[in-house]
């Protein structure tokens, strides 16, 4: 946006409402309403009378034109969207490259996995990435606990916080959901076309409370508000370097990691999966991402790729 420019030239002094009237080519109403939309996507802009505008420090700013974007493809930006999946899904459709980013800072019709709402207010990070990977589709689900890993280390970077992965997709922190991931695809038998990577991380909004389950947003649990900006560009960088590592060696460099921020490790659970409820101990990940699930009175972990786990019985 030409406004943001210009207050950022200015470097935070004021700047007549004249002179910004006059740079814009709009009256002095229409750099009101410019103003306005500046605020609504998150930039703290001082209006001070007889001075004109400025800009005041923006952590809760999204500026995706800043991004290190290491793909360096398509980038959208808009103040809502019903949701980026479906955006991206249908760019992707449409012949979109690998490394198209949406990202809306309000989606009216947010989607959580198994078909369910996903709260996505003003304050939150919610974004989907396009990728093509050189991929079996049965390597696509372990290549989101990748992506969550990933989320985890860069919020660890970022805040200090000590984040948990609750197998398959969810990042976690005290005992409060902090992210999702859902991943779609379109494939062949033995090859990705394309797949869709959708991120929610609840970053300055207030922690959902339709989920079902507990939420938490960083906000609440630093209270201050942290740059979605920093967010995304760290997990940007990180996930695309970890992706080839991915393609090349497959999960097990990852396995360890994983294991370790792993949530209810050790933990007698009650897993639901398509086919029922199950009761067993959480052992960790296979080399596959599939989770190592002791169930009550076997000797052996089964390996299991799809599942929810619901709650934790016992230590
Ligand atoms: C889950 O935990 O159930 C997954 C949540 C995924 C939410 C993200 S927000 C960006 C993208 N757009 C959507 O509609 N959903 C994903």
């Amino acid at each position: 946006m030409k406004l943001l420019q210009l207050l950022k030239k200015s470097e935070g002094h004021f700047v007549s409402g004249a002179r910004l009237a006059e740079a814009l080519g709009v009256t002095r109403a229409g750099v009101h309403k410019n103003v306005q939309r500046l605020r609504a996507l998150g930039h703290a802009v001082q209006a001070v009378p007889r001075k004109g505008y400025r800009l005041q420090d923006s952590p809760q700013a999204l500026d995706p034109s800043e991004l290190k974007d290491p793909w360096g493809k398509l980038l959208v930006h808009k103040p809502v969207m019903a949701s980026t999946q479906e955006e991206a899904k249908r760019r992707a459709v449409a012949g979109a490259p690998e490394g198209t980013l949406i990202v809306a800072d309000r989606q009216t019709a947010g989607r959580g996995r198994w078909g369910r709402a996903w709260e996505s207010p003003v304050g939150g990070l919610w974004f989907s990435l396009l990728l093509k990977p050189r991929l079996s589709p049965a390597q696509a689900p372990a290549l989101t606990l990748v992506a969550a890993l990933e989320m985890a280390r860069t919020l660890q970077r970022r805040t200090g916080l000590t984040p948990a992965l609750k197998w398959p997709n969810d990042i976690w922190w005290d005992g409060r959901k902090l992210a999702g991931f859902l991943t779609e695809m379109s494939a062949e038998a033995d090859r990705v076309h394309w797949l869709v990577l959708g991120v929610g991380v609840n970053v300055n909004n207030p922690a959902p409370k339709g989920l079902g389950l507990p939420a938490v947003s960083l906000r609440a649990a630093l209270g201050r508000t942290v740059s979605r900006q920093l967010i995304l560009s760290d997990w940007l960088g990180s996930f695309h370097e970890a992706l080839r590592k991915y393609e090349r060696d497959g999960f097990s460099p990852f396995k360890e990691a994983f294991e370790k921020l792993m949530l209810f490790r050790w933990n007698t659970v009650e897993l639901e999966t398509a086919a029922g409820p199950l009761v067993g101990e959480i052992r960790g990940v296979d080399d596959l991402g599939r989770l190592s699930f002791l169930k009550a009175g076997q000797t052996a972990p089964d390996h299991l790729l799809e599942g929810e786990i619901r709650l934790k019985l016992t230590r």
